[in-house]
């Protein structure tokens, strides 16, 4: 039996997507509004779950207060209203798309839990656009 536990963030950050030896009128034609060279914010909404066996001890799969503080120390505090090209190290050299940065989510919460945990990030750039990564 397996069973995934969720826990919810939210942050609010700005991005450019861009590729620096394009000119702009080719990064706005391939990324519309999100190139905008002054920078756009998005409401980011967050799904962590954690996939793995109940404790029998405890009942607990994890302790939920360790998710959130992983979250809070991983996400929270380094991206929430944060230039994430500017001031998140990962996206200096990768284009923050939403895809990316699930994925970066994802590494940074995945090396802080136990690795009997499967980890899924579940990112909303909007409410409609969202994307799902399991590693
Ligand atoms: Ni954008």
């Amino acid at each position: 039996m397996s069973l995934t536990v969720y826990r919810k963030a939210h942050f609010n950050a700005a991005h450019r997507l861009y590729k620096e030896e394009w000119s702009n009128e080719k990064n706005a034609l391939i990324f519309g509004k999100c190139s905008n060279p002054n920078y756009h914010g998005h409401n980011y909404d967050l799904e962590v779950g954690v996939t793995g066996e109940i404790d029998e001890e405890t009942g607990f799969l994890i302790d939920l207060k360790i998710l959130k503080k992983v979250i809070y120390e991983e996400v929270e505090v380094p991206f929430d209203h944060k230039n994430l090209n500017l001031e998140v190290e990962a996206f200096k050299t990768v284009n923050p798309t939403v895809e990316n940065i699930a994925i970066e989510i994802y590494n940074r919460i995945v090396k802080r839990l136990d690795s009997r945990f499967d980890i899924s990030v579940k990112l909303y750039e909007t409410p409609r656009n969202f994307v799902v990564y399991t590693g």
